[in-house]
């Protein structure tokens, strides 16, 4: 045998699928496509997540797209959140081109443009399925995360969920929450502290502060009804083929809070409402995160364990998640090792950092006598990238030099004329379109205050007792209060669920 037959074999053997697969395009020797060395990826392992990976330009939108269309021609519904607003084009038919000739003649792979079910989808006002969440949903656990609270901080978040629990007051949208801050620390003062303990107004400052913050960033926008259903991320068209959910985020550059805030829900919500699948032999749903350094440049450590977590158990609920990031350095350690398919496009090497880098990522991968991993990785042409990914039998399959196949439906975005059109036809548009503001805490709390005050002037001087703070200082939060935040029944919200499993 030779060396090219060697090459061959070894790829036959590691890439060749029995169940159903994706066919990414061929392997590639000495810069060569070897159309006899398939580059395929069994569907069953794609719940165990991955990375695409690259430099700007070398080619990570465009195999996002072409992982979307054979995952919805299989029926597998896709969500992807697109930073840069370049993804929509899935959506219509692509156009031969001769480069793309060129490429398909290559790695001799037939081409033929395809459109694909597409519903987009928005966390701001922009047109389209509008994303909302409501504050209840959240839980105490996840919002005080997500606000970077510490313990005391969040020890005081909990009595106001729980407040609210007992008082059938629903929390909906931020106006809730601020509104019950601020009643705590006033009007409800005395009642607060006769059940829950002396609550320090520097501590609801912070909170306060936090608040304001993620509202400044579309928070006030984001919290709210109708609270969007996951099972909606999950649907297929006439023809079968699943729905590729594009989460247009072309304002969240700037927003990070807001963007980690409702990836960390909707991971949550995911990991709550869907049941547990194992390792099925097709997953429920991919979701792709573009431009992932976005989610853990500003996380805490704690948000991030909290990420790290939940990626882990969401596995078994048949959904995979994958980040894309212009260096693989960008993705924490600890996520990094459980990803199954990584995708490594060009990186370049201008500064001594990218040297390093480049070192770092070649040793991540799989040792191969066929290339030197490190000099290849920056020679990779655009569409061209090292894969290894996890077999059917759930081993890594041998790297591969790989020259991508090119999307098949159009490599450019929509019209304005396009999008209107998709959107005037999304059932789920209209679902959702709605804002919905019912009687929640902020009102309820309204009227009892009104109430009170009735109270208070038909009264007068006779309730100096129950407005005196007790002098005592008490900075923390008292016995009684930690005793309800630590109470078994109390822990709720996705994240406490999932705690609770942890400590099992
Ligand atoms: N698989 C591919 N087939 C054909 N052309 C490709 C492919 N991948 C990338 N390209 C070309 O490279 C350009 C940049 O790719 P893109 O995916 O936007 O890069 P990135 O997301 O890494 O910045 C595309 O507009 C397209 O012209
Ligand atoms: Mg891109």
């Amino acid at each position: 045998m030779n060396q090219q037959e060697q090459f061959i074999s070894i790829i036959n053997e590691g890439y060749t699928c029995k169940g159903e697969n994706l066919l990414l395009g061929v392997a590639m020797l000495d810069g060569n496509a070897i159309p006899d060395a398939k580059i395929t990826i069994p569907i069953k392992t794609l719940n165990r997540h991955g990375l695409i990976a690259g430099a700007t330009g070398t080619g990570k939108t465009k195999t996002i797209q072409v992982l979307s269309e054979q995952l919805s021609g299989l029926g597998i519904p896709v969500m992807m959140m697109d930073i840069k607003g370049d993804f929509s084009g899935i959506a219509m038919k692509g156009t031969e081109k001769s480069f793309i000739t060129e490429r398909h003649t290559k790695i001799d792979i037939p081409f033929e443009p395809k459109a694909y079910p597409v519903e987009l989808l928005t966390l701001s006002e922009q047109e389209g399925v509008r994303l909302r969440a409501t504050i209840s949903e959240f839980g105490p656990v996840l919002f005080s995360r997500i606000l970077d609270l510490n313990d005391t901080q969040s020890g005081v978040v909990s009595i106001i969920f729980k407040f609210c629990d007992d008082q059938k007051m629903p929390l909906l949208d931020l106006k809730d929450i601020k509104k019950m801050i601020h009643y705590i620390t006033a009007e409800g003062k005395a009642e607060i502290e006769a059940t829950y303990g002396k609550i320090s107004t520097a501590t609801t400052g912070t909170i306060l502060r936090k608040i304001i913050e993620l509202e400044q960033q579309g928070g006030d926008i984001f919290f709210g009804e109708t609270s969007f259903d996951v099972q909606d991320l999950m649907r297929m068209d006439e023809q079968g083929k699943g729905y590729i959910n594009i989460l247009r985020l072309t304002d969240i550059q700037d927003k990070p809070k807001l963007f980690s805030t409702f990836m960390l829900s909707l991971l949550a919500e995911i990991y709550y409402t869907m049941p547990e699948k194992g390792d099925a032999e097709k997953p429920e749903l991919i979701i792709f995160i573009d431009e992932a350094h976005l989610i853990f440049k500003e996380a805490s450590k704690v948000l991030l364990e909290q990420i790290e977590t939940i990626v882990k158990l969401i596995r078994s609920k048949g959904v995979g998640i994958y980040f894309i990031t212009q260096n693989p350095m960008d993705v924490p350690s600890g996520i990094l090792a459980q990803l199954g398919l990584k995708i490594q496009h060009a990186l370049r090497a201008f500064t001594a950092n990218d040297r390093q880098a480049i070192k770092q990522t070649a040793d991540n991968y799989p040792s191969s006598d066929f290339y030197k991993t490190d000099e290849v990785l920056t020679s990779l042409g655009i569409g061209e990238a090292f894969v290894t990914a996890l077999s059917e039998k759930g081993t890594p399959t041998p790297l591969a030099a790989t020259m991508l196949r090119a999307p098949e439906s159009r490599m450019d975005i929509l019209s304005m004329e396009e999008i209107a059109s998709i959107n005037a036809s999304s059932k789920l548009v209209k679902k959702y379109a709605e804002s919905i503001d019912r009687e929640s805490a902020f009102e309820l709390l309204a009227k009892r205050i009104s109430v009170e005050e009735e109270a208070t002037i038909a009264q007068t001087n006779n309730s100096n007792e129950a407005k005196k703070p007790s002098a005592k200082a008490d900075d923390g939060i008292s016995k009684s209060v930690i005793k309800v935040v630590s109470s078994a029944s109390f822990i709720r919200g996705a994240f406490g669920i999932i705690m609770k499993l942890l400590k099992k």
